[in-house]
């Protein structure tokens, strides 16, 4: 693809999601955008954005803590505690290897779990670009219309 198609493909999934100011207040903030539901997060100086249902069985990560594990900045799932990471969708998970002792748990990673989104920020506005690369990520599951009409709506 051409500089000038990607600029023009990278446009046509650009959204306007708000004001800075007023995204840094809420802190988090879920947009329709396109055919998605997305969770926009501003959380220590950084913004991120993240499919918002849980690729574990579609919980509602707009109501999740934000912690570090690991060095890394996780959504922690309200449902069943699932950690993913906020920069790459990435899901977390500790583990102990048992022939190793004394017994100590690690963090291991299962891949990219949750379809993560581009924020980026022009003056004073937020915009969010789509991430459309070619799936499945397993979050994706909880983007068809079906789980969209459930529990935002409610
Ligand atoms: Fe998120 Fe189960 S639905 S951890």
């Amino acid at each position: 693809m051409s500089s000038d198609e990607d600029v023009a493909a990278a446009s046509r999934h650009t959204h306007f999601i708000g004001k800075k100011e007023n995204i840094i207040q809420a802190r988090r903030v879920v947009k329709s955008v396109g055919e998605r539901d997305v969770l926009v997060i501003y959380h220590q100086g950084d913004f991120y954005a993240i499919d918002v249902r849980c690729y574990h069985s579609g919980g509602p990560l707009q109501e999740g803590d934000i912690e570090d594990f690991d060095g890394r900045t996780c959504i922690v799932c309200p449902w069943h505690k699932y950690k993913i990471t906020l920069a790459e969708g990435e899901g977390l998970y500790q583990a102990v290897d048992p022939s190793v002792k004394p017994l100590k748990p690690s963090w291991c990673s299962k891949g990219i779990k949750q379809r993560v989104h581009t924020v980026t920020v022009s003056n004073e506005d937020v915009f969010l670009t789509l991430n459309d690369s070619p799936g499945p990520i397993d979050s994706d599951y909880y983007q068809t219309e079906k789980y969209r009409n459930t529990f935002l709506k409610e």
